[in-house]
């Protein structure tokens, strides 16, 4: 499981490049990644889009959780007073200038425009300052090419299931950045799914991590939540019915007086959630032809999902792609590695880029 603490600059990498030269040669393709698309403030170095030479994370979880969420206006006043630190550390601990640079990735949506703006503008000044080209990154392209560092061996075609606090997709993945989604949510993501609950039976934010912890003591067959199905799409999502279950399992409890199990219902409703994305995933994995899956978002860090895939995946003969739980939340490693798949096709953004709080996959 992935408890980021808070307030922190991760360096990870740290001690693993510390002593290292990086070796480089003329066709070595190094991209300065950049993602501020909600509380982390991040920057990274890849190599040729699979080899992470810096992973640098200022996660403000502490600065948001007195509020039960992330606040965007703190959020985007903290990427403005982080960004450079985290941009010159990156670039520190990869053992580069600017000068080595091919490029700079960017996320510029979908996300909080604020935060969008803060590196969109940074990596924008840069870009400018030193005839650098810029690349803008989709956020969920970001968090499917995870899957590419960690595993060197895999790609295009397979079927990604994403799951973070904003999206719940699926999408076959045909070619490096071109995307079919075959499912999404009709109404909440799955992460927010988690939030919510979370909050409702008194863990707090951010819920994800803390359902999976909790879970762990408690019988996900102690109640019985609903798994939907949505009729016209067999690999769409709906969340909202299971977290007014859980409300109304809350609510009659406190009528009755009966006491509440935390890590019972904890437990059930990650079940119930568990059970629907592995079961939509891997129906659409086999009706499609595919015999590649992997799974990307915070969500996809969740510990009890992971196990469950890992056995479906055996039981039905799919090879199973999943980040390190690291990677699964946000960072700016995996900007990188889908900013690098864009350059090599030529695809460059001019200055005018904007956040866009909406983009479309
Ligand atoms: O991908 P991400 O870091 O940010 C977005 O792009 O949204 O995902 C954040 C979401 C949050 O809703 C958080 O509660 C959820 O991922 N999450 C988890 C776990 N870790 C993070 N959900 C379930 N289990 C986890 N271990
Ligand atoms: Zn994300």
């Amino acid at each position: 499981m992935n408890e980021r603490k808070a307030g922190l600059v991760e360096q990870q990498d740290k001690e693993k490049n510390s002593s290292m030269e990086v070796n480089l040669t003329k066709q070595d393709v190094l991209i300065l990644a950049i993602e501020t698309s909600c509380d982390e403030t991040a920057a990274s170095v890849v190599k040729n889009g699979r080899e992470v030479l810096s992973d640098i994370i200022y996660t403000q979880i502490a600065l948001h959780t007195c509020y039960g969420g992330v606040v965007p206006e703190i959020a985007s006043r903290k990427h403005i007073e982080k960004i450079n630190q985290v941009i010159e550390e990156a670039l520190r601990q990869a053992h580069v200038t600017l000068a080595e640079i091919t490029a700079i990735a960017v996320t510029y949506g979908p996300g909080l425009v604020g935060a969008l703006l803060v590196g969109v503008s940074a990596a924008k000044a840069v870009s400018f300052a030193t005839g650098i080209p810029l690349v803008g990154v989709h956020h969920i392209s970001g968090h499917i090419s995870a899957n590419y560092i960690e595993h060197k061996e895999l790609e295009p075609p397979f079927v990604c299931l994403v799951v973070s606090g904003g999206h719940s997709h699926l999408v076959v993945v045909k070619d490096y950045g071109v995307y079919e989604i075959i499912g999404r949510t009709r109404d909440d993501a799955a992460g927010e799914a988690f939030d919510k609950v979370a909050r409702a039976i008194g863990l707090g934010y951010p819920g994800g991590p803390k359902i999976d912890r909790v879970s762990r003591e408690g019988d996900p067959e102690a109640i019985s939540f609903p798994r939907a199905k949505v009729a016209e799409n067999a690999y769409d999502f709906s969340f909202s019915g299971l977290k007014s279950a859980v409300l109304n399992y809350l609510n009659s409890c406190q009528m009755k007086g009966t006491a509440i199990c935390q890590a019972d219902v904890a437990a059930s409703f990650q079940k119930a959630v568990v059970d629907v994305l592995v079961e939509h995933s891997l129906h659409a994995v086999k009706a499609f032809g595919y015999d590649k899956f992997a799974i990307a978002g915070g969500v996809a860090s969740n510990s009890s999902l992971r196990r469950a895939f890992d056995e479906e995946c055996a039981k039905r003969k799919i090879q199973f792609f999943h980040p390190s739980p690291r990677m699964c939340t946000d960072n700016a490693a995996m900007i990188g590695a889908a900013g690098f798949y864009e350059y090599q096709k030529g695809v460059r953004h001019g200055y005018d880029l904007n956040a866009v709080p909406n983009l479309e996959l």
